[in-house]
């Protein structure tokens, strides 16, 4: 078989973990001939391809990032776009394809599908939230980076008796913060699944401080909002996907913070160097057993599915499961880490 693989959207420790399990696989095992798309979808509108092979994929297990490049393209935002990638597959007599993405990669998968493609999805995202599997691959080393850096956070602020606030990503869940905050021992926590109190905030960590101790970590989510009314957040406009471009809330949280309770605060903004660098081992090991899954699924013929981890199983739900609906944090587990704050 002839199989295409594409990485798109943000990217993500782990992508060539995986790319290189499907190429293992497929080479070794299958016979296949293996087809990189440069730059997500991009690359299949246009045609613009690398050879792929158990050769040319040496040393990449640990490297961050993805050999094929990524983009936010969106076929179905450009004219023809779904019979522009039919076109290309059938072009390049291209059988099966493997899509590695998010939410908005995958959506597009989910509607290729629905056409006829035979595309296989493996999920990605740093931000962990899509539905049907336990876990994407991505999650556990950002919530490593995030946590080596709290612990960092913690020496510098228990010197200078500052709060110190650290800005995670997380546009519509809060996994990585709330991951971090109780790997990390924050005194604080706000995701995008509720809208935080910042007064409310503010008299914890008075009331904290208090009590002498100092040094209060507060992390938030990228996407966190506050209660109507209590401050506005900056807009920066929004991608090709229509999603809104994050980023500020830390800021704007720190001035809050210091302004009401006249603690020293400062904010630390941890940004792409989450989704940089090399994967975890836990990662490495997923992503391996997501991309030997993809194969697996795309030489049953099993089109129109996506591999996920449960109970620690490599399973097949259907795409549209996967993407359906934003698996948001638990209540529950926002509860564990609030057990440590004041
Ligand atoms: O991959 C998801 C994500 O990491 C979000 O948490 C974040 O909002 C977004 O990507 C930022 O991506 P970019 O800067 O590439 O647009």
């Amino acid at each position: 078989m002839k199989v295409g693989l594409l990485t798109g959207g943000g990217d993500c420790p782990g992508l060539n973990a995986v790319i290189r399990a499907v190429v293992r696989k497929g080479e070794v095992r299958y016979g296949d001939e293996l087809v990189g798309f440069r730059d997500g979808w991009r690359g299949v509108l246009d045609g613009t391809t690398m050879p792929l092979s158990v050769a040319s994929c040496r040393g990449i297990l640990p490297r961050g990032g993805t050999i094929l490049g990524s983009s936010r393209t969106n076929p179905y935002k450009v004219d023809d776009g779904e019979a522009q990638v039919q076109a290309t597959l059938s072009d390049l007599g291209v059988d099966a394809l493997i899509a590695i993405g998010g939410e908005d990669t995958l959506g597009v998968a989910t509607k290729l599908a629905a056409a006829g493609v035979h595309v296989v999805g493996v999920p990605k995202t740093i931000d962990n939230d899509l539905s049907a599997t336990e876990v994407t691959f991505g999650f556990h080393t950002a919530v490593q980076v995030a946590v080596d850096a709290i612990d960092r956070l913690h020496t510098t602020a228990e010197s200078h008796d500052r709060v110190l606030v650290c800005e995670v990503m997380g546009r519509h869940a809060g996994w990585i913060a709330t991951y971090a905050a109780i790997a990390g021992g924050a005194a604080e926590l706000m995701v995008p699944e509720t809208p935080f109190d910042i007064e409310e905030i503010c008299d914890k960590l008075s009331a904290r401080h208090a009590k002498g101790r100092f040094a209060s970590i507060v992390v938030v989510a990228e996407g966190a909002t506050p209660k109507e009314g209590s401050f506005t957040v900056s807009d920066k406009g929004v991608d090709a996907f229509g999603h809104v471009r994050l980023g500020g809330i830390g800021q704007q949280v720190a001035e809050e913070i210091e302004s009401r309770t006249g603690f020293e605060t400062r904010v630390t903004v941890l940004g792409h160097i989450q989704r940089g660098g090399t994967p975890t081992a836990f990662d490495r090991v997923l992503s391996t057993r997501f991309g030997i899954g993809a194969i697996d699924a795309v030489h049953d013929g099993d089109f129109g599915t996506m591999v996920a981890l449960r109970s620690d199983r490599i399973e097949r739900v259907p795409l549209a499961e996967g993407t359906g609906e934003l698996k948001t944090v638990a209540a529950d587990l926002v509860d564990v880490a609030e057990v440590f704050f004041g």
